[in-house]
């Protein structure tokens, strides 16, 4: 999979890109992904990337033309499956999505900033709007590392125990069941028994018993929603 990611920041991805999962991922050459800095594309002397709204109001807004050269430039070389804008107005990301994204070959990622972009972008050059919940972060760099890391690490091939991400919660639609490692006894809290009875059929049963009792618990909309 290839991911091409546009950003103002691009040094902001480094830290997470360059550790565990995603950088294995890369290392295996089963994703290759690209930063942008569209600053590159401002043609201005001051190499402009933002100014005031139309209308008035408070903040500023990211420029068509710098956004929409590069989005034209990296195209005329990919072929997108998606061209994924974040934003707080975005669809909800869930295991869903990050499945269905999984599947493409090449996703190209706009991160926002200030107040937004221009909506000439939104309404012309994106395909999906995602959003990693109903808060707003100061811009949509932390959002794309939040969405590459979710799809990344369900491509086969990216973990190691290629059983670990069908393992995880939401994944078969339950949150996942407790776990423990050694000690077995710490102070006097004990891990269950069953856990240490080498019984691996009454395990897997434990487990998901654990697994659908918690999901009733904590997240009983889980249940109800479709797969
Ligand atoms: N940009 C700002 N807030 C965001 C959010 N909650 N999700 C995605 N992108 C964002």
């Amino acid at each position: 999979m290839q991911i091409d990611i546009l950003t103002l920041f691009p040094e902001m991805f480094t830290g997470f890109f360059s550790h565990s999962i995603l950088k294995r991922s890369q290392d295996k050459s089963i994703v290759t992904i690209n930063l942008h800095n569209i600053r590159d594309w401002a043609t201005s002397k001051h190499k402009n990337v933002d100014d005031y709204p139309y209308g008035g109001g408070a903040g500023m807004v990211m420029m068509i033309e710098p956004v929409v050269t590069c989005i034209e430039e990296l195209k005329s070389r990919t072929a997108y499956d998606e061209i994924i804008y974040l934003s707080p107005d975005g669809e909800t990301l869930n295991q869903k999505i990050a499945n269905q994204l999984s599947i493409q070959k090449n996703l190209l990622i706009l991160c926002g900033h200030y107040k937004g972009i221009d909506e000439r972008i939104r309404t012309n050059f994106i395909t999906r709007e995602i959003s990693i919940g109903d808060y707003v972060l100061s811009g949509g760099e932390m959002a794309a590392v939040v969405l590459t890391d979710a799809v990344v690490r369900l491509i086969p091939g990216v973990l190691n125990d290629e059983t670990s991400a069908l393992s995880d919660s939401y994944q078969d639609g339950l949150v996942s069941p407790p776990a423990y490692t050694r000690p077995a006894d710490f102070r006097g809290l004990k891990v269950p028994d069953i856990l240490l009875s080498g019984n691996d059929r009454e395990i897997v049963k434990w487990k998901y018993e654990q697994a659908l009792e918690r999901t009733k618990q904590r997240r009983p909309n889980l249940l109800n929603d479709q797969p």
